[in-house]
Formats: structure tokens, sequence, C-alpha cells
């Protein structure tokens, strides 16, 4: 699902952004509002919560915000940030990097591009102080819808009406399209054992469709391959992860790519192939329908319809087993239920990894869609447990284990 963190500036075309809530709900897109505190002579945060069905944010300083969810938290919350209406105000604060409020605080701190809809007089608009400001956030990689010509709230006729609702919708939808988070510029790339090391990542789950609307799928969250991710970037990889349907926003400074089944899930992966590591954590279904249905299986009056199974690729052995380029160091899990060690040897040697990370999925650990994992790192040279850690921690140390072992490689 989409997340748009949608800010609300204080102008008279508010009134059409809580049309805009809705509409961008209609499609599936959940929306978190920033109201700024001109804003709120023109809509009321009562409103805006109960259109997006969500909490409403409109203090730099909240204490239970900050707990809660930071001003970061919000902005990597959210796949693109929209300003509508984009007051004069707001424009020259976001040109210039002023944070004094929320809402500034929000446009200077966020990895994601931002939509701008400006709403002001059109001498306001036209004025070269405004202009200069369009003309930065554009080079700074911004994104305008509008403003339109028209009869304005002050009687004049000219360009600075805000969009209507439906075109900002388009604008947005437009903008989802094509990746949305900002890359870093060069100077300030974190720097670490991984830094200019190419990683990819597998996580969640896959779908793989039986008709139109079913399908066959397991209980991964994703949980641990989007902490994972995370933690390599942070030590300074360039790391893609390649993510089945998970209900989790984008892992913070990764090259995300969405997709449904095993078979896209290797594309991806070969995709974003050669890499010097490659971690398989995504619980890949093993099986798909031999033919999938092009239509709804509707009842057959008391006959049960059978499927035909065919084995799904497997991503871990296919890339571990490559002859050209296979990355220096292979990474695969086990999810196991019952001799959990034993069968992680096996598989490591199966799929030709070099390392698996073995854990016991039964139900009553309640690790599969949990936060906590207890692992074991299994190599052809041995074993190591690890306590039971939370998904974090558990990412934290193996994102160090698998740098070490790559310096340990040899550059
Ligand atoms: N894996 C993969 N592609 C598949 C199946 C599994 O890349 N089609 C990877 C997983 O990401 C994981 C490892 O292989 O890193 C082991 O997954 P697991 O489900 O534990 O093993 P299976 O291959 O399904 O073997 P088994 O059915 O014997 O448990």
């Amino acid at each position: 699902m989409s997340r748009v963190l949608l800010v609300i500036g204080g102008g008279v075309a508010a009134y059409k952004s809580l049309d805009l809530i809705r509409r961008l709900k209609e499609r599936g897109i959940a929306v978190r509002c920033v109201l700024t505190n001109a804003a709120k002579q023109f809509v009321t945060p009562l409103a805006a919560a109960s259109l997006s069905g969500e909490k409403v944010h409109d203090d730099l300083f909240s204490l239970t915000d900050e707990a809660e969810m930071g001003h970061i938290e919000l902005s990597r919350w959210a796949n693109l940030v929209v300003v509508a209406p984009a007051t004069a105000d707001l424009l020259a604060k976001a040109a210039n990097g002023l944070a004094n409020d929320l809402a500034s605080t929000l446009l200077l701190a966020t990895d994601k591009k931002t939509l701008f809809a400006p709403a002001m007089n059109l001498r306001m608009w036209l004025h070269p102080a405004t202009r200069r400001n369009v003309a930065t956030l554009t080079a700074d990689g911004a994104l305008f819808v509008g403003p339109n010509e028209g009869e304005m709230a002050c009687g004049e006729f000219g360009p600075g009406r805000m969009s209507e609702p439906l075109e900002i919708v388009a604008a947005v939808e437009a903008a989802l399209k094509s990746p949305t988070a900002l890359p870093l510029p060069a100077a300030t790339k974190p720097k670490g054992p991984l830094a200019g090391r190419r990683v990819v990542v597998t996580a969640g789950p896959t779908h793989e469709p039986i008709d139109p609307v079913r399908y066959i799928a397991n209980r991964s969250s994703g949980k641990q391959g989007y902490a994972l991710a995370a933690a390599l970037a942070a030590l300074g990889g360039e790391v893609t992860l390649v993510s089945g349907p998970t209900h989790l926003p984008d892992a913070h400074g990764v090259t995300m790519r969405r997709v449904e089944t095993a078979r896209q899930m290797l594309a991806a992966v070969e995709a974003a192939m050669p890499a010097d590591v490659f971690v398989a954590a995504a619980a890949v279904a093993d099986w798909r329908v031999a033919s999938e249905g092009g239509e709804k299986i509707k009842k057959q009056g008391g006959r049960t319809p059978s499927f035909a199974l065919v084995e799904n690729p497997d991503i871990l052995a296919t890339i571990a087993r490559r002859k050209k380029a296979r990355p220096a160091l292979v990474v695969g899990f086990a999810a196991e239920t019952e001799t959990v060690i034993e069968h992680a040897r096996a598989k490591l040697a199966r799929k030709g990894c070099d390392l698996i990370v073995a854990n016991d999925v039964s139900p009553e650990t309640g690790i599969m869609g949990g936060d906590r994992n207890t692992v074991h790192l299994v190599t052809p040279d041995g074993v190591e447990d690890w306590p039971d850690l939370d998904k974090t921690e558990v990412a934290r140390r193996l994102a160090a284990a698998i740098a070490a072992r790559l310096a340990g490689a040899g550059r």
C-alpha cells in the first residue's frame, strides 16, 4: 500500500485538501496529515483525522509524538510527501531550508520526493522571489502540480488557484510510479565496512496466484529481512531489497524492488546482480499452481477443484551456484520446525551457500510474524548459537558478521 504524508498549508484552498484525502484513500493510498498553524485557521485537525483515519500531527515539540513517532519516522513512513496547499511561505521555507515548525522541519528532513500543489494570490505566484524558490525546488528534485488559472478568492483572475483534488491525485499516482526515495548526495553517503559493496537482500513471503483473486502464501512478515537490509545499508552497503508483498514501509536507505511471485523475485534478484553479498531472507513459496486460472474459479456443484503444483525456482541455490559473477558471500536462512541445526547443515550443502541463519519457526516460538528471533549461524566450520534477541538487534549483529566475513574473504 502506498503512503502519502500530506502537509496542509494555510490557505483558502485547504478545504480542497480534505477532499484530496478522501480521493487518495478511495484509491487505497494511506494518508497521514500534518497541519501548519495557519492551516488550522481554515480546516480543523479533527476533520483531517476523521477523513484520513489517522492521527494528525501539528506540533514539532509534541512529547508523545516524539516518543511514539518522531518527525523523522513520519517522513520515513511515507513513500511521497505532498504539500497542498503549498503557500508562498511554505515554498520559501522549503527552498531555503528553514525549519521552524513541524511542516518545514519535515520538508527539510525527508528522504522522499515532495510534490507541491501551490496556491496563492497571482502576484505572489508571479513575484520574482516565488519564481526563484520554485526554480530552486525544481532543481532539487521537487515535483509540482499546478497552479491553475482562474478566478481567485481575492477576486483577481490569473495563475494561483490550487489544482483540483483529482489533478493532484493523478500527479501523486504518476510520482508513485517511479522511485520516490531521494538519493543521498555522494559526500553524505554513510561510510562503513560495507562502503562501495553491493548487497542484494530478499524478504517477505511470495504470493503465487491460483486465479485472479486467490493465492498461495505463507505467514512471513518480512520484518527480519527489512531490518537486515537497513542494517547492511547503515554499514555503508549499497543495498537492493527485493521484497514480496508485505505491510512494511520501505526499509531505510535501500533501493526497494517490490514483487509478488517467486519467479518475479528471481528476475528482480538477477537484474540487481552483480553483487558482493546476496542474502536470501525471503520465505519463498515452494510451489505454485501448474496452470493459473485467468478467471475466478467458480464452485462446481459440490465437486472440489484439484490443483497440480509445480516447484518454484530456488532463488538462493540459483545465485549460490552461479558460474559467473557469484557474489563473494551468499547467505541463506533456514526456517525449520524440528532438528533445526541438522536441517540447516543439510541446506547449506544442498544450496551451496556460505552461511545459513537457522531459526525455529514452530508456532509456539512466535517467531514468524513476531518481533523477536533466536538464531544459529551455521557455516561449514561450525555453529554459533545466539541468544533470544529483538529482530533489529539480530539484524545489526548479522550485518556486522556479514561485513566481517566479507573483509575476511579479501577485497
Ligand atoms: N529459498 C529461495 N527460493 C526458494 C525457496 C527457498 O531462495 N524457492 C531460500 C530462502 O530464502 C532461505 C532458504 O532458501 O534463505 C531456505 O528456505 P526454507 O524455506 O527454509 O527451505 P526450503 O528450500 O523451502 O527447503 P525445505 O522445504 O526442505 O525446508
